[in-house]
């Protein structure tokens, strides 16, 4: 009887687990632990002992909680207690490009194989949290974030965003979405209280996070440093409280930006899960655990001794950190993820192939045979500068990485490549002392120009590969930078050479729009972001033509500086304090009217349009035809795009819609579809794009809902913002 029993047991306790959602389970196992917590142990877990962990709770299996940047690859190690390298020697990583240019590749396939490979080798490293994507909106092309970041439109960095996280999850690592949110500059951001319509924030500042959460299912998300509504966004009633975890229902950990925790009553209230900090020096002598005088460490603790608060909050706190925690390093799965492997540095060189944008190509520059037997000049000290290193948190120890010198000398083998430097901008850097090159070239600056000018005078092709760098005040956090221009002088030399040379190709390395006075003189230009390990690699595909580029834009190149929607100091950078907190006031009045909303509402031709990128071969737009002209719950647009040309390349076609009548001002247009599609030449396919009412619609501030108001509304396909090449009317 006894053993009948044990055999019926066996037989349904089986399916009865199965009965119970993995989620259900991680809930009852949140709470288990949860009961048997001491106050000090929850009080542990919710905040830093080291730069980059929290506690966990040995004597009931719950292990630290590691986390790292991100996005770009696995920062290495530092210190336990600062932040200069841990100098190890197995921390070296593949770096992937920077987010700029993943999102230049509108792939989405792209974005989730771009999380899955760098996961894995977070995996690897044993990080339960991976501080990235950013996914801020490039609202000024001065910010010196930009370059981590995903453009300027909402719905690209939201559907990069998404499947970058379910891939970066699929190791059994959590995603953590940066900055939430409204952090659009590096100036005084700490210091910076955003004053935003709510229809701008709920159109432009909050879709992208909001379809992390929602489509990605994000473990985690970063608040910024910046306030909103006087309050710092780290522990926000409105946007932490209120909508991510009311209106999107996010039920993961909101982890502080590294010092973005101000108040101890704030943030026992409002939303944030987990501190972390950055000013904290734990090690020094005499001092009792410096991590105890964190805001939500004995403070906190103190606070809920005396009586004057009580437990429920921590007891929230806690179930969303161990939420995390039996998501990633407790999941109980035996991922071992894999770190510098070949497939690796496969995917990072297939992303930076895609993302790669061909600006301009006149009179057939481009592409270069790579049995090409002359002579090639390559110019420029980038082409020569590492680029894994800099930016500050987003800085990386590579494995490898091939210069764009070393990925062109390798491409063109029976070619004479000869590299002449031209300019000299920042030729060392510190890298947290695990990096230190230096690449400073004693020549004057007039030396360098007529050295260069000599070379290029008998060259069959010559390629200047300047832009910027990720040096403070260049593509660099912490600081925006200084001018729209090029900096080292590049212009005036840019200029020089394409006089002399009609055939000059200009790369420009950047994760942010730059001016380019020189442009009527110069027929070839490839933007080239950041591109990591493999960068002369990918660049050299480009050159040579191995891969035909499909990279487009995800923000606007205007002309100058003045074009762009920032017309005050209220705007940008803020006014200055004269309350006796030190505040910066800063007012987004542009509203929507943000990148290309803003240059098309006022008829500003840019340098280079959102969307736009050229490519080796032409394709063709047929008919556009809809599943439905009338909308109900979701219309499908279908277009047919066709190879015309003799190389096979990839199309990326975009979907924008225009509302024909509305009561409220909108954008001319707004992108709400797209999609990548590679033909063979004369192939023809049909690219297929849904939309739905959401998509019609604005944020109404006063029903505080999306609204779709009846009318036509324009669907319009195109390969870019400015290059739309069929259109159809629809119906609410
Ligand atoms: C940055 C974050 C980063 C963190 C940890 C902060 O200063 O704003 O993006 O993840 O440091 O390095």
């Amino acid at each position: 009887m006894h053993s009948i029993t044990a055999l019926v047991a066996s037989l349904i306790l089986p399916i009865a687990s199965s009965c119970c959602s993995k989620q259900d389970k991680i809930e009852k196992r949140v709470d288990e632990l949860l009961s048997q917590m001491t106050l000090e142990e929850k009080i542990g877990i919710i905040h830093a002992q080291s730069k980059f962990s929290s506690r966990g709770v040995p004597r009931l299996g719950i292990p630290d909680l590691w986390t790292d940047d991100g996005p770009h690859g696995v920062r290495p190690e530092t210190l336990w207690d600062a932040w200069s390298s841990a100098l190890q020697s197995n921390d070296s990583c593949t770096v992937y490009p920077s987010l700029t240019c993943l999102a230049a590749t509108w792939d989405r396939d792209l974005a989730e194989l771009y999380g899955s490979s760098v996961g894995a080798e977070a995996r690897y490293r044993k990080k339960a949290v991976l501080l990235g994507p950013g996914v801020n909106i490039m609202r000024t092309p001065l910010c010196g974030r930009n370059f981590e970041y995903m453009g300027e439109d909402p719905y690209l960095s939201g559907e990069i965003a998404a499947p970058y996280v379910r891939g970066v999850q699929s190791n059994g690592v959590a995603a953590c979405v940066k900055h939430y949110c409204l952090n659009n500059q590096e100036f005084k951001r700490h210091n910076v209280n955003v004053n935003v319509d709510d229809r701008t924030l709920y159109e432009i500042y909050l879709p992208a996070f909001e379809k992390a959460v929602k489509e990605g299912g994000a473990w985690s998300i970063m608040g910024s440093y910046n306030l909103y509504n006087e309050q710092h966004c780290c522990h926000n009633e409105i946007t932490i409280n209120k909508i991510l975890k009311g209106e999107w229902g996010f039920d993961g950990a909101l982890i502080s930006d590294w010092g973005g925790v101000h108040n101890t009553d704030e943030a026992i209230h409002n939303g944030v899960d987990l501190e972390f900090g950055t000013g904290t020096n734990g090690v020094d002598i005499n001092t009792k655990n410096n991590y105890d005088k964190y805001y939500l460490a004995l403070p906190y603790y103190n606070k809920i001794k005396s009586g004057e608060v009580g437990e429920d909050e921590l007891n929230e706190k806690c179930r969303r950190v161990l939420r995390l925690m039996l998501r990633t390093s407790m999941d109980g799965k035996y991922y071992f993820g894999s770190m510098n492997s070949p497939e690796h540095s496969a995917d990072a060189r297939k992303i930076a192939d895609g993302g790669i944008v061909l600006l301009k190509n006149e009179g057939g520059v481009l592409p270069i045979c790579s049995e090409s037997t002359g002579k090639i000049v390559v110019l420029g000290e980038n082409a020569i500068k590492p680029m894994a290193v800099g930016g500050s948190s987003s800085s990386l120890k590579a494995r490898y990485e091939i210069s764009f010198l070393d990925g062109i000398k390798a491409a063109f083998p029976n070619a004479e490549v000869v590299y002449e430097r031209a300019y000299q901008g920042e030729p060392t850097i510190e890298g947290y002392n695990y990096s230190h090159y230096d690449i400073t070239d004693p020549r004057t600056p007039e030396q360098l120009l007529s050295d260069a000018i000599e070379a290029v005078k008998d060259a069959d092709h010559v390629i200047f590969i300047g832009g910027l760098n990720k040096a403070v005040k260049m593509d660099c956090e912490g600081a925006d930078r200084l001018q729209y221009g090029l900096p080292y002088g590049q212009d005036e030399i840019i200029d020089t050479l394409a006089t002399l040379r009609k055939d000059l190709i200009f790369i420009n390395v950047s994760g942010s729009p730059v001016a380019m006075p020189w442009i009527g003189k110069v027929p070839a230009v490839l933007q080239a972001w950041y591109l990591g390990s493999e960068t002369g690699n990918a660049m050299a595909d480009v050159l040579t033509g191995s891969v035909n580029p499909s990279g487009k834009l995800p923000f606007t190149f205007p002309v100058r500086y003045e074009d762009c929607p920032i017309k005050t100091e209220a705007q940008y950078p803020g006014i200055a304090p004269e309350n006796p907190k030190g505040i910066w006031e800063e007012v987004y009045s542009e509203g929507v009217f943000v990148g290309y909303r803003w240059y098309e509402a006022n008829e500003i031709k840019p340098l280079f349009a959102f969307g736009h990128g050229l490519s080796y071969t032409s394709f063709e737009y047929g008919k556009i035809s809809l599943s439905s002209k009338k909308m109900h719950k979701s219309i499908t647009v279908s277009v047919p795009v066709t190879n015309t040309g003799k190389t096979a390349g990839a199309e990326v076609v975009q979907l924008y819609v225009s509302d024909r009548e509305s009561s409220v001002v909108r954008p001319v247009k707004e992108l709400k579809g797209f999609g990548k599609v590679y033909l063979e030449p004369g192939e023809k396919k049909v690219v297929k794009m849904t939309i739905t009412p959401r998509d019609l619609s604005f944020f109404d501030s006063a029903s505080h809902s999306w609204v779709a108001e009846k009318g036509e509304f324009e669907i319009l396909v195109g390969a870019a913002s400015d290059d739309i090449r069929c259109r159809e009317v629809i119906y609410l």
